[in-house]
């Protein structure tokens, strides 16, 4: 048996429940992990739910069949697959303009007259409009106050979340309702406001939108009519969702829970200010589900990390700087620029200290070793341990604290890559993975070696 099916059943957990975790600052090659996984339980099981619970369109995940590929947002790859239910739970805010859009970019591309999952979508998600994008557009421009929002993906993600806890969410429920337009009419207004309270129009301010340029937020009856067009559409999809939830955990369908971002990027874990506004740590399904889910009963719970280096998009100094460059060598070679950007991502070494943390906090108890092809001839360096002024020192989400931190480092031995690819794990590859097993006190269960579905191991 392998770790990955052991982690599937383990003792008092729900079996065949898995959640694929961010464990640094996203971008590891979760998409790839949970497609595996929708695929092995489809196999075995010919169904399974795919639940997402935080995030919304700031997540990307290319989805390819055949020659046939397309970047998606809020729904992940489940929804190609017939037998898969994809839910999107509470703790989402949703974009319902380019969740359409989403879906009918998928029949085009791929050539079908319907989705072939089943969509539901839970009718407590909040939404994500046109107003959160022009609100933050105009915070991220107004000096100083939005300097923390430089790095956003500019998909109005933290307004949206923020209006939870200023205690006026606008969610799903509400835009399929009769009495939508009222409602919507006060939101637009409250943000139109808030807007010309910091001097900007928000209506003239272009913002960003599912695989088109960016338009005009516009009037109110611009926003109501736009979203008028999706509202019947979305209808059908949805839900009240805790019941439904709750007996399909207590049944025997395969759950894979896909969470969106990272560990690292979580506001509450992350390096500010380059952090996103949701739960990114396991524990976020107990709120998606109202509790009809325990974080804690899931079976496997897989972080995803990138095995030789870290990258990272933002403002954020991370203590493990790496010589420019070896940097711009892995940059190249693993084709580190941002996927809908085309930013440069900053590499850095793997920091155990910082993923041990990210582990802790995260509920992270497998891990999922990506890019173990990105050696060289070079010894691999790790940090594992932080030094400040003379003395052991922490990881801590302060990026004050982390300036003077003075890391240490073991190297370990490099390993040929292309002896994966017959199946076996090299020697020098195994104690690099016992050591970050052993340190962040974690399985390994999957290691993936090139940028081909099929250059990977399950351990
Ligand atoms: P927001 O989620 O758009 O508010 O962006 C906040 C921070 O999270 C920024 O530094 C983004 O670059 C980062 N971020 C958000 N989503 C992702 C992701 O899916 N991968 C990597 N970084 C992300």
């Amino acid at each position: 048996m392998t770790n990955l099916e052991k982690s599937l059943h383990k003792k008092g957990r729900r079996p065949n429940s898995v959640a694929v975790i961010g464990a640094l600052f996203g971008d590891e090659g979760k998409g790839r992990i949970t497609d595996e996984l929708t695929n092995y339980f489809l196999k075995n099981f010919g169904e399974v739910i795919t639940y997402r619970d935080n995030g919304g369109s700031n997540a990307g995940h290319t989805v390819s069949v055949g020659d046939k590929s397309i970047g998606l947002h809020q729904v992940g790859s489940g929804i190609l697959q017939k037998g898969s239910t994809v839910i999107l739970g509470k703790g989402m805010v949703i974009h319902p303009i380019d969740l359409i859009e989403e879906l009918n970019e998928v029949k085009r591309v791929f050539e079908l007259d319907s989705i072939p999952a089943k969509l539901m979508i839970d009718e407590m998600a909040c939404l994500n409009l046109d107003t959160h994008r022009a609100f933050e557009h105009a915070l991220k421009n107004r000096g100083n106050v939005g300097e923390g929002l430089q790095a956003s993906t500019g998909r109005g993600i933290g307004p949206s979340y923020a209006d939870v806890l200023y205690r006026f969410p606008v969610r799903l429920r509400d835009l399929v309702s009769r009495t939508w337009k009222k409602k919507l009419s006060e939101h637009y207004n409250l943000y139109y406001e808030w807007g010309k309270g910091m001097g900007f129009d928000i209506s003239k301010i272009a913002v960003n939108r599912f695989n088109s340029e960016p338009v005009l937020l516009g009037s109110k009856d611009n926003f109501l009519r736009n979203l008028k067009k999706v509202r019947s559409e979305l209808q059908q999809y949805v839900h009240p969702m805790f019941e439904y939830i709750k007996e399909h955990w207590e049944s025997d369908i395969p759950f894979v829970f896909e969470k969106a971002q990272a560990v690292g990027l979580d506001y509450r874990w992350g390096v500010y200010p380059d952090v996103t506004c949701s739960d990114c740590t396991v524990y976020g399904i107990n709120y998606s589900t109202e509790g009809a889910i325990l974080a804690d009963d899931i079976s496997s719970r897989i972080g995803v990390i990138k095995s030789t280096y870290t990258s990272s998009v933002g403002r954020r100094e991370i203590p493990t700087l790496m010589k420019v460059k070896l940097a711009n060598k892995i940059r190249d070679d693993a084709n580190e620029y941002g996927t809908t950007t085309g930013r440069p991502r900053d590499i850095v070494y793997m920091d155990l200290p910082m993923l041990k943390y990210f582990c802790n906090v995260g509920g992270i108890e497998e891990i999922a070793y990506t890019h173990m092809d990105i050696v060289y001839e070079e010894p691999v360096k790790v940090c594992t341990e932080y030094m400040k002024n003379g003395k052991k020192s922490y990881y801590r989400p302060d990026q004050v604290h982390l300036i003077g931190i003075e890391p240490k480092y073991k190297e370990f031995k490099p390993w040929e890559s292309s002896k994966f690819k017959g199946g076996d794990i090299p020697k020098e590859a195994q104690t690099f993975m016992d050591y970050i097993s052993d340190y962040t006190d974690t399985t390994p269960v999957v290691i993936t070696y090139g940028p081909k579905r099929h250059d990977t191991l399950v351990v």
